[in-house]
Parts: C-alpha cells; structure tokens; sequence
C-alpha cells in the first residue's frame, strides 16, 4: 500500500475552539440608522449592543481561556499578602525579570506612577511614540514628551519590517540638546500603537539601551503589546526565527531598566496592569503613592482573580501558534482590502488595521471628516465601530482654532482570541461594498463639543 503524504495545509485555523459564546447583536440597517442618530453620529455613544462586530479598540475586550476561568475561580482576595499577587509577580519577574512588581488597575495608573515619581516640571521624555495617555501624564507634571520614530515609520504606504524603531540619531542629538540631567528617563513603546501598531526589532531596542547607559538614563519599556512584537521578530529579524516568544521577550526585557504594562492587551485579561522596575528609591516612592491611590501593594487596584487572569494570560499570549492566528487574521484582512483597492498603513500592524480615510473618500474635505465619515458608514453598511485616528481626535488646536491631522485614518482593532475567520470575511465584504459606493459616504460637522477630548462626546452632524 502506497504511503499516505501528509499534507502541510496553508489555511492557518484559530488555535481553540469555542466552549461558551455570547450572541452578537445582529441590528438590521433601519435600526442602525436610528442608532447613530441617537448618538449623535458619534460610535462613542452607540450602546455596545447595537453593534454588531465591536473593533472600537483590542483593550480589554478579548475572551478569557478555560485555564484563566480556573485560575480565577481559585483566586485569593486576602487584602494583604495574597496567593494570588505571589502568582502574578512570579510570573511577571519570571518574564519581565525587573526587581520590583508594583501592579496597578490598569497601564495609565503604572504611568501616573512613574511619572510623579521621577519627573519634575522641564524634563523630557523621548520614545518611539508616546500613546496618548502617557504623554497626558508626562504633560500632567509638566515635562515634554518627544517622538522620535524613524522617518520611515511616517509614511504610511512604505513597508519597512520594523517601523516602530527609534531614530537613535534623534535620540543623541535631543540628549546633546536638552543635557541628560533632563531627561530622568528614555522610553521606547512596543508595538508603537500610534503609529500604526508597528514592531521594534531587537536590535533597535539594545541600540536604545546602550545610548542610555551611556548617558546613565534609565530606559523604560511600554510593554502593552510586548508578545505580538517578540512574534514580529521571531519572524522578521535575522537570528530570531529559532527563538520563541518568551525567550525574545526575555531577551528584549534584560536591556531595559523597567516597564510599564497594561494587562488590556497582551496580559489578555479585562482589566489589569503594572510598573516594574530596578531602580529601588523610584520603586519605594511608587509603593506609597500606590496605597495613596490605588491599594495596598499588593493588590493595587486589581482583585485577586484579575490577578491570577494576568499570571496564566501573560504566557497564553506568547504562545506561538496563538500568535500566528493573530497577526495572520489581520494581515488576511489588509490583504482583502488593498485587493480591492482600499489602501491602509502598511505593513498591517500587531493589533489593527487602519484604512486611510483621505484617500478613500477624496470628495470629502479635511475639514469635513474623511476618517469619522468612513467610520460611520462603516457602522451604517455592517455594525462595524471603528475609531477615527484623525482630525477629529487631533484637529482642535489648544488656541481653538482647526488644523488637520497629518493623516485621517480609521482603526479596526482586534479584541484578542473573539472573532474567527466568518467575520473577518464579513468585514472585508462591507468595507469593500462602502469602498464601491464611496461617493455617496457624506461628510459631518460637530454641531456641539467639550473643551477636551473632543472625539469621545462630540455631536455630528451630515453634510
Ligand atoms: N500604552 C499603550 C501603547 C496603549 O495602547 C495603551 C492603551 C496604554 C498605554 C494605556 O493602557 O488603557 O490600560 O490605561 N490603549 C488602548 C487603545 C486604550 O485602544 O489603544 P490602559
């Protein structure tokens, strides 16, 4: 009997199956409509369950695993010295191998954190990016927080493997400008989710490093999305194809002096976060604001089961066959997209897809909302929330007067381990179909905002 070739199939399947599930909402387009003018036109305001596939943002929203359901049930919620914070911080020195484990409700509390502790008025931070809470909080104790990704990580169509790296040029020359006794430290965020999810290679990271020990500035990381990145360069950067995640992770960790984390995302839990850190007076100074704001250390505003989500998810997230679903579904939705025409930042990134809004809606002008025009019909066209990144967000000048962001793009962020391989091709056929009758998407203009923040409670209206 001949033997049988195994085959090597191309299809790459979601690596688990479904043990419980939750009912999408399937609003029909009447209610829609009625929906978004409820809500002023702004998905902010819809409610979840008028959405029928929710990509507003990867935060929080993904679907916890059987093993974490166990770890939870079994949790320890002692006020003090807890089972469960044991769990978590072994795991976490375990992975990350910083000296202290100050955990937190969730990524901007660590940023608080660090930032009143080692930061007074006219320091300056730079990074690849800052995302926005952490420049809110650099700002808050009046520093400046500088960008400093490379040229290539600013355009948008270029594919670059890592575009979220640091211009180490721009690094040195803003040390010889501002003098390194201004600059308490250097951070670097991976994936750079501002600009576009983008990876950092290891390289770039120890080149960060070696600039801040040259200078003794400590070096910090935005871990947030530290496990899709260590996948970017298990399969982008040469000598790390035979590296797992945990151990590139391991290795990305060592240059660094510290971190900052939001469990949101890859500690795959809904809610969680930490600072970890060497240095022992700013670790010190840490712990007593953390009781002031947050709780006792140890718990810091998590409970016991959110802690012991955190302890499992922190390694389910670098688990190598979860971490080729996920950056395969977004790219196999990118690659449906630029198929039919519609452009989006390339290559696609570690947790979302942005579409260029501008160049898929010429007719409507800047100052008319190209990115939350599109988002809103892409609500209107299938349920789908997106979120503006564009004028919107960033077009209001502190003086008041409108400027237009450098790009008006839409992001549709992946909730972690939610949707499968259907709605992505459901996503695909109604952004196609908007793209086809691309010329009757309207423009809006806000008839009503706050002084701040505008895009999260603004009112709209069609034009
Ligand atoms: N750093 C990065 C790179 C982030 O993307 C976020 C959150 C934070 C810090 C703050 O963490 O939300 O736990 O306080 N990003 C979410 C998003 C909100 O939709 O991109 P948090």
């Amino acid at each position: 009997m001949p033997k049988m070739d195994y085959p090597n199939p191309k299809t790459i399947i979601e690596p688990f199956r479904v043990r419980s599930v939750e009912p999408i909402a399937m609003i029909t387009p009447d209610k829609r409509e009625q929906a978004l003018r409820e809500a002023f036109y702004n998905p902010f305001l819809l409610h979840a369950d008028q959405v029928l596939i929710d990509l507003l943002t990867d935060s929080g929203t993904g679907a916890l695993s059987a093993r974490q359901w166990a770890a939870m049930i079994s949790s320890d919620e002692s006020y003090a010295g807890a089972r469960s914070f044991f769990k978590l911080e072994s795991a976490v020195k375990d992975i990350f191998g910083f000296k202290h484990f100050i955990p937190t409700h969730q990524g901007r509390a660590a940023e608080r954190l660090l930032c009143q502790v080692a930061l007074k008025p006219g320091d300056v931070i730079p990074n690849n990016s800052h995302f926005d809470t952490t420049r809110a909080n650099i700002e808050f104790v009046g520093a400046q927080a500088r960008d400093l990704v490379i040229a290539e990580g600013k355009q948008p169509e270029l594919v670059h493997p890592f575009k979220g790296n640091m211009d180490i040029q721009a690094l040195r020359n803003t040390i010889r400008e501002v003098g390194p006794e201004r600059i308490p430290f250097i951070m670097i965020t991976i994936t750079n989710n501002s600009g576009g999810g983008q990876p950092v290679s290891v390289s770039n990271i120890r080149a960060v490093s070696e600039v801040a020990r040259e200078y003794g500035i400590p070096f910090i990381i935005d871990a947030c999305r530290f496990a899709e990145n260590s996948y970017f360069i298990h399969t982008r950067e040469q000598g790390y194809e035979h590296k797992t995640p945990l151990e590139i992770a391991r290795e990305i960790f060592s240059y660094a002096d510290g971190c900052t984390m939001s469990a949101k995302k890859d500690g795959m839990a809904n809610i969680g976060g930490f600072l970890a850190l060497n240095h022992d007076t700013w670790a010190e100074k840490a712990k007593n604001m953390l009781i002031l704001t947050e709780g006792f250390p140890t718990y810091g505003g998590m409970a016991g089961y959110d802690m012991e989500a955190v302890a499992v998810g922190l390694y389910e997230a670098l688990d190598v066959n979860y971490l080729r679903y996920r950056i395969r579904s977004i790219a196999y939705l990118a690659e449906k997209l630029n198929a039919g025409g519609v452009s989006t930042v390339q290559p696609p990134g570690g947790h979302a897809v942005f579409i260029d809004a501008r160049a898929m809606l010429p007719h409507i002008p800047d100052a008319r909302y190209p990115g939350w025009a599109l988002s809103n019909a892409l609500y209107l066209a299938g349920g789908i929330r997106s979120v503006e990144i564009g004028s919107v967000m960033f077009g209001r000048k502190p003086d008041g007067t409108e400027q237009p962001a450098p790009m008006d793009l839409v992001r549709l962020a992946f909730p972690r381990r939610v949707y499968m391989q259907s709605h992505v091709d459901y996503l695909a056929e109604v952004i196609l179909s908007v793209h086809q009758q691309r010329d009757a998407v309207p423009g809006y203009q806000i008839v009503w905002q706050p002084p701040f923040l505008r895009h999260f409670s603004a009112r709209f209206e069609p034009c």
